[in-house]
């Protein structure tokens, strides 16, 4: 597998203008990402749970024009023209310029929403990067009607991840790793796979409430994080970790058991923050609501025995993760005891979904 076979040959068939539209969810990460080379090459393989209702929709509109030495589009979010988005899709565009040779030949209009509000913390990298990849791959599909499915899907995920790593994994669902594993067969660095090994049902149908406990702006970006991780005192130890890690959750995977899940999940999220709070300069994302409601869960799952977990990913925002037949209880938990510690008493309640869906 190299990059090579994303860079096509010549296309069969011409089109002039046209419109696509997908939607793409977040994911969220069970083994995390945290440190890459260039390009968003990361430094250990990662696994997550495609979401459901957290995504971005996104229309690319596109007419012909003649070739000029510059990319030409519109950005809008919400029907509002966002010209401080340009130079991110600049830089994702000359980035991915050499597996879609066709994009100068185009004016773009990009339109997106996202269904999670814009101030919620939650990152729209993952999501708006995927939709934009795949409304791409559409119209490269057009240019090449014999493209299979699974070489469309593979392709959206290498460019996604091109604009943002996670963003690979929110092409295809339902439980998706990216990143070289030896011991998951067609696990890559370039693009996410779909895990390929049984999964017990317990694991089916997870459900994930995120609890909005910082909305604002975070003060390091992940991209900033990432680089961190080059000179890390602790870089090699964790990147080793990742892997045993997911060499573990296979087993977990199979066998349903939820308590060695719990231990997986909830290390990977604190060694995540570790990693932020042990970088120089180093720096801390969680917020004294994060521990309240850690500290909570802990609690009770102690006294009840039911199967919640908690996850991080690079902010103050906590997901709640637990089985489907446990969501009663845990529902009126979360509503009773964890709410309170929410900006505005903010929650979105997610679960595990199945990926971009063109529309
Ligand atoms: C903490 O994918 O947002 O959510 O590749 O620089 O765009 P870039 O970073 P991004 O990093 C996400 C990191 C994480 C963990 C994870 O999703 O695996």
């Amino acid at each position: 597998m190299n990059e090579q076979q994303f860079i096509p040959k010549k296309y069969s068939n011409t089109i002039d203008t046209g419109k696509f539209s997908w939607s793409s969810p977040s994911n969220i990460a069970l083994v995390k990402y945290w440190g890459k080379k260039q390009d968003q090459l990361p430094e250990n393989p990662s696994i997550s749970f495609t979401l459901e209702n957290c995504k971005t929709i996104t229309t690319l509109s596109f007419s012909n024009r003649n070739l000029t030495s510059d990319f030409s589009f519109d950005i809008y979010l919400d029907n509002e023209k966002k010209d401080d988005f340009k130079p991110k899709i600049e830089t994702f565009f000359k980035r991915i310029e050499v597996y879609l040779p066709f994009l100068k030949n185009y004016h773009f209009v990009i339109e997106t929403t996202n269904t999670f509000p814009h101030s919620s913390g939650i990152a729209s990298s993952a999501s708006g990067m995927s939709a934009l990849a795949m409304c791409l791959m559409s119209l490269e599909k057009q240019l090449n009607p014999e493209m299979t499915t699974s070489y469309f899907n593979q392709k959206a995920s290498f460019l996604a991840r091109l604009g943002s790593g996670s963003a690979c994994r929110s092409v295809e669902g339902d439980l998706i790793v990216w990143g070289h594993h030896e011991n998951i067969e067609g696990s890559t660095n370039l693009y996410g796979i779909k895990y390929p090994y049984e999964v017990h049902d317990i694991f089916k149908n997870y459900q994930d409430t995120i609890l909005l406990v910082d909305k604002g702006e975070k003060q390091v970006s992940s991209t900033v994080g990432h680089n961190l991780m080059h000179n890390h005192p602790f870089a090699s130890e964790r990147f080793k970790q990742a892997h045993e890690n997911l060499d573990e959750l296979i087993q977990v995977l199979k066998n349903g058991d939820v308590n060695s899940f719990i231990n997986i999940v909830e290390s990977e999220a604190l060694t995540l923050h570790a990693m932020m709070m042990t970088s120089l300069p180093y720096f801390i994302l969680m917020k004294p609501n994060t521990l309240e409601i850690i500290n909570k869960i802990w609690k009770f799952r102690n006294n009840t025995g039911l199967p919640i977990s908690f996850t991080l990913d690079a902010g103050a925002n906590v997901h709640v993760l637990y089985p489907e037949k446990h969501a009663a209880p845990i529902l009126e938990f979360i509503k009773n005891e964890l709410v309170a510690y929410c900006q505005n008493g903010h929650y979105i309640c997610d679960k595990i979904g199945f990926g971009a869906k063109q529309l």
